[in-house]
């Protein structure tokens, strides 16, 4: 990457997620102290038993769910937030499978899970289109995609509106994309509810047809 093209809130985001340790102090930051509380806003909505969580960084949510009884299969881009996932759910004495990979290639057969789980990873998924095809895939009919995700609200308040403008000239991640238009592109049915501070936390539910 060219010095001129460096991003400074890519580069303290890259930081943050290279030192897993550090992760969660930041992530409360964030939020003021709401990450956790966001994250569990999945449970409402999870049906079924076997779950797919996508991007488990170092795997808070996947052991609640385990903890919870859910079979949970996890997958994870960065090999260190992979083998810190592993390392805290063998602590916690439980056995699950988080594979190093990416959404775009899911080494499951087609419908496979009831629910596939996502927090906060979406921002920086490139191509929504492969990533959805994937996920359509590998979940059965009827099951859903779980979504929390940070971005610019639906109602475009002015104060969110000023955020993600800042942010925005700092970052690649993709804050302002209506990502809700994909799913019902493929065809799933979506429902959306923003929450959080200027409502810049948002859940998708796509229950596959
Ligand atoms: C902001 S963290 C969120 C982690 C966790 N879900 C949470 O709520 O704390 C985003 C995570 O998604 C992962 N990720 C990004 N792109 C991914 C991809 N294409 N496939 C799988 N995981 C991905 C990153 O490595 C990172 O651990």
């Amino acid at each position: 990457m060219r010095l001129t093209r460096l991003k400074l809130f890519d580069l303290f985001y890259r930081a943050y997620h290279a030192f897993p340790l550090f992760y969660d102090g930041i992530t409360q930051l964030l939020s003021v102290g709401q990450w956790e509380k966001w994250q569990e806003r999945v449970f409402p909505d999870i049906t079924g038993s076997s779950i797919l969580e996508i991007g488990v960084g170092p795997g808070k949510l996947m052991l609640r769910m385990a903890k919870k009884g859910y079979t949970v299969t996890g997958i994870e881009l960065r090999s260190g937030m992979a083998y810190e996932a592993r390392k805290r759910a063998k602590q916690a004495g439980y056995d699950i499978d988080i594979l190093h990979q990416s959404v775009y290639h899911l080494p499951f057969k087609d419908s496979t899970f009831d629910c596939i789980v996502m927090t906060f990873v979406l921002a920086e998924i490139a191509d929504i289109r492969k990533a959805i095809e994937e996920m359509r895939r590998v979940l059965k009919k009827g099951g859903k995609i779980i979504i929390i995700a940070g971005g610019m609200p639906k109602d475009r308040n002015i104060i969110a509106q000023t955020l993600f403008k800042i942010v925005s000239i700092q970052t690649s991640l993709r804050l302002e994309r209506d990502n809700e238009k994909y799913f019902d592109e493929y065809g799933f049915k979506t429902t959306r509810e923003d929450f959080g501070p200027f409502n810049i936390v948002h859940k998708i539910v796509a229950v596959k047809q």
